[in-house]
């Protein structure tokens, strides 16, 4: 276009680009084949001349997301996003699970702990907690959270492709797992938390997206899994945050919810045992969701 001084928006007449799409080629994503045809024939040049193939790895994954997320509500003033350390459903379920399997003074491992609230929750409950999240302002407003707990703490880390350093007494997911929605992720993901985790220690997936009639067929990637779900992700959704009646435009998270059946598939395809799988009363958090208890083999 520099070369042959064509202006965006004189491109996006001619070519009779929609905006959505033109936002697209603006951030190297994938748009339909008609639209790289017309522009090609508008420049009358070819294909290579205008796109080129790039594995999705390198790019950003997908499940980074959050952190657009996050940025977006911490700057419109916003204290905390994901769960309070005040939910009463989640203090409830975590006494339970920690009496129920004697996890006080023991070491727990959450992942994507997002503002860190579990971290309080557990350290009240008198455990030793590490936190790890790959968006890095929810892993700053964690270690704040946390800075009063000394043995609590957070890191960075995607836990998707990296491993910590275990052996934990027990693991926990809050709406993490659900995030993940390529078969290859999902199954990478749960084998790191049962490698972490010693020989027979109890995992909590707490409020993972669930529905009778999820999509139960593969999933071989983010963009596959766009057109299986029909969501755009990037058009932001207007969303109150919080407590206060600031409205921000926040984008569209993924998630991938499943059914019974396949949650319990994947977890004994990681060598994990369910030991509960229990529908949760719909909530301001994800309106159909399920905990699932689990423990290693
Ligand atoms: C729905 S939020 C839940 C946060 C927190 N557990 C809570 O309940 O408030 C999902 C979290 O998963 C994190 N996440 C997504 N993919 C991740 C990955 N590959 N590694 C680590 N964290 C990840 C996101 O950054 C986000 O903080």
């Amino acid at each position: 276009m520099i070369d042959r001084r064509i202006e965006k928006g004189q491109l996006r007449n001619a070519v009779g680009i929609s905006y959505n799409t033109m936002v697209k080629l603006e951030k190297n994503e994938n748009v339909a084949l008609s639209v790289l045809l017309s522009i090609c024939e508008y420049l009358r040049c070819d294909f290579g001349d205008i796109i080129e193939a790039v594995p999705e790895e390198k790019s950003s994954p997908y499940y980074m997301a959050y952190e657009n997320r996050y940025q977006k509500v911490f700057a419109a003033g916003e204290a905390c996003w994901g769960h309070s350390p005040s939910d009463d459903a989640l203090i409830q379920a975590l006494s339970h699970w920690v009496a129920d399997n004697q996890l006080k003074g023991k070491k727990i491992i959450e992942y994507a702990c997002g503002e860190g609230s579990c971290g309080i929750i557990l350290s009240k409950l008198s455990c030793i907690y590490h936190g790890v999240d790959i968006a890095p302002s929810a892993v700053e407003r964690a270690s704040l959270a946390l800075a009063g707990f000394p043995s609590a703490s957070v890191s960075r880390l995607d836990m998707v492709n990296e491993c910590v350093n275990g052996p934990y007494d027990a693991a926990l997911d809050i709406m993490g797992f659900h995030m993940l929605v390529t078969d290859d992720d999902r199954h990478k993901y749960l084998v790191n938390v049962n490698g972490s985790l010693k020989s027979g220690a109890p995992a909590l997936f707490f409020r993972e997206s669930y529905r009778n009639d999820a999509y139960s067929g593969p999933v071989a990637s983010f963009d596959e899994w766009k057109r299986i779900s029909g969501l755009d992700y990037e058009i932001p959704e207007p969303r109150k945050v919080g407590q206060s009646d600031i409205v921000v435009n926040i984008p569209l998270v993924p998630a991938r919810a499943k059914n019974k059946a396949d949650y319990i598939a994947e977890m004994e395809a990681a060598d994990f045992v369910v030991d509960e799988f229990i529908e949760m009363d719909i909530n301001m958090h994800c309106s159909c969701s399920a905990s699932i208890y689990v423990h290693k083999k």
